[in-house]
């Protein structure tokens, strides 16, 4: 069978990869795929533009009797793009638009969890600058010595959230996004959010409307410098499994969070089919939402990805017809038991302004423990440039997680591009 995967950064590398493993898929399409995915045996680029140009998708996608297609990022998913498809009558994995509103909504989501009891931090919406600034003048009165969590309601591209260590901050973010509408439409509404306290978690689960099917767990790094300090990034790094989710962390997830948003979103008529992803803050075994999207993570795919045995085929195939419950079987198999580490290569003046157009050299062949995902690369007639600010994300697989480190970290040694920029510290803090 031919395949088609939605979008062209390190993420969508890794699950096209995944996928052409099938001893049942013949060719995944990639549109628009990166320098990476150009140069894979079984995976083929297609210039395509999913959010700009549906109708030339659908005419691929039928032309090419593409089995099934996977949507990667969130703008196609928020903008329709699964509606459109199954219109069609083509198969296709991710939520439908309105179900895709529990990531393109901050304030959809928090209605939502406040409906069914889902754990989260306290919040209220405002698209009054003024009755915004009071409110987190309260807060910064209620929790002294606590940042203030300023949020864009819709969708930013990771550049949505503002953790503000000081009202004044708070008071910036607050007039940037209302006032000034430096996020656009996005923010013209926002959530401000009582701060969190505790270790970050990724927890992702398949779902076919009624039913889930956990994927590994994985911690992402998301500030740009080690330590987790400086700005936020779309992630730094990542690594698999997550020793913070504990079982008892597991269990709890699944029966207060997963098993909770499949039966409202069924309940409201907007049943939830595709990936989804609870960001967790997890202190003294709670955990608690810090946010839902409706794909997977990037960089926690590169690694999930790498430790995936099973057959993801099999999985997203019965996740598309609505029969979950058969793949539990193949939980066991599912997962080589060794960790993965993703370390990201990031470019230069990343996140703030990336540079973009620099060769990049010296990127190792895979071998059976280590691949070099690339995400914003491209391949031209000089060879392999950079092309967005997250390049390359080199991933291993170790007996340990400080084996796996030391493999990625190894890995990343030949690898060359002007001003490329690392964190030094990817999956230390899964060895606490
Ligand atoms: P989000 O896009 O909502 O995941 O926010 C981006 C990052 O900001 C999260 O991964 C956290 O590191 C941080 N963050 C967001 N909301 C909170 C919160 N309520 N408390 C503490 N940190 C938060
Ligand atoms: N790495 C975090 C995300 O994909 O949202």
């Amino acid at each position: 069978m031919k395949l088609m995967v939605i979008g062209g950064g390190g993420r969508e590398h890794a699950l096209a990869w995944r996928l052409s493993k099938s001893p049942r898929v013949q060719k995944v399409y990639v549109a628009p795929g990166n320098g990476g995915t150009a140069t894979e045996p079984d995976l083929e680029n297609v210039a395509l533009d999913a959010v700009n140009d549906p109708d030339g998708l659908v005419r691929f996608l039928k032309d090419n009797e593409v089995a099934f297609t996977v949507v990667g990022p969130e703008a196609p998913l928020a903008a329709g793009l699964v509606d459109r498809l199954e219109s069609e009558g083509l198969k296709v994995f991710g939520p439908r638009k309105a179900a895709a509103q529990l990531e393109a909504s901050k304030d959809f989501a928090k209605q939502f969890m406040a409906r069914y009891n889902i754990p989260t931090a306290g919040y209220q919406t405002f698209t009054d600058p003024a009755a915004a600034c009071d409110y987190a003048k309260e807060q910064a009165e209620r929790f002294p010595g606590l940042p203030i969590v300023i949020k864009a309601d819709g969708l930013a591209a990771g550049k949505g959230v503002v953790v503000a260590a000081s009202l004044e901050e708070a008071h910036q973010a607050i007039a940037d996004m209302l006032t000034a509408n430096k996020l656009g439409s996005a923010g013209s509404r926002v959530v401000i959010e009582d701060f969190l306290q505790g270790q970050e978690a990724s927890f992702m689960v398949v779902c076919d409307g009624k039913s889930a099917f956990a994927l590994a767990t994985s911690q992402d790094h998301k500030r740009i410098g080690d330590g987790e300090t400086g700005p936020n990034t779309g992630g730094m790094g990542a690594y698999s499994p997550a020793p913070v989710v504990t079982p008892k962390v597991y269990a709890q997830v699944m029966r207060e969070v997963i098993r909770p948003v499949l039966k409202g979103m069924q309940a409201e008529g907007t049943p939830y089919k595709g990936f989804l992803y609870a960001g967790l803050m997890i202190q003294n075994e709670q955990a608690k939402v810090v946010e839902f999207n409706c794909r997977m993570g990037d960089p926690e795919t590169q690694p999930i990805m790498m430790r995936m045995k099973g057959d993801l085929v099999g999985l997203l195939e019965a996740a598309i017809n609505g029969r979950l419950e058969q793949a539990e079987s193949l939980a066991d198999s599912l997962w080589d038991v060794r960790p993965a580490v993703g370390v990201v290569l990031a470019a230069a003046h990343y996140p703030e302004a990336p540079q973009l157009g620099d060769s990049i050299t010296g990127i190792p062949k895979d071998t059976a423990d280590t691949k070099v995902f690339h995400a914003g690369t491209s391949l031209s007639e000089e060879g392999l440039v950079s092309s967005g600010g997250r390049v390359l994300c080199v991933t291993s697989l170790g007996g340990k997680l400080k084996e796996a480190q030391a493999a990625a970290y190894q890995a990343i040694g030949p690898i060359q591009f002007n001003g490329m920029q690392y964190r030094k510290d990817i999956a230390a803090k899964g060895m606490g």
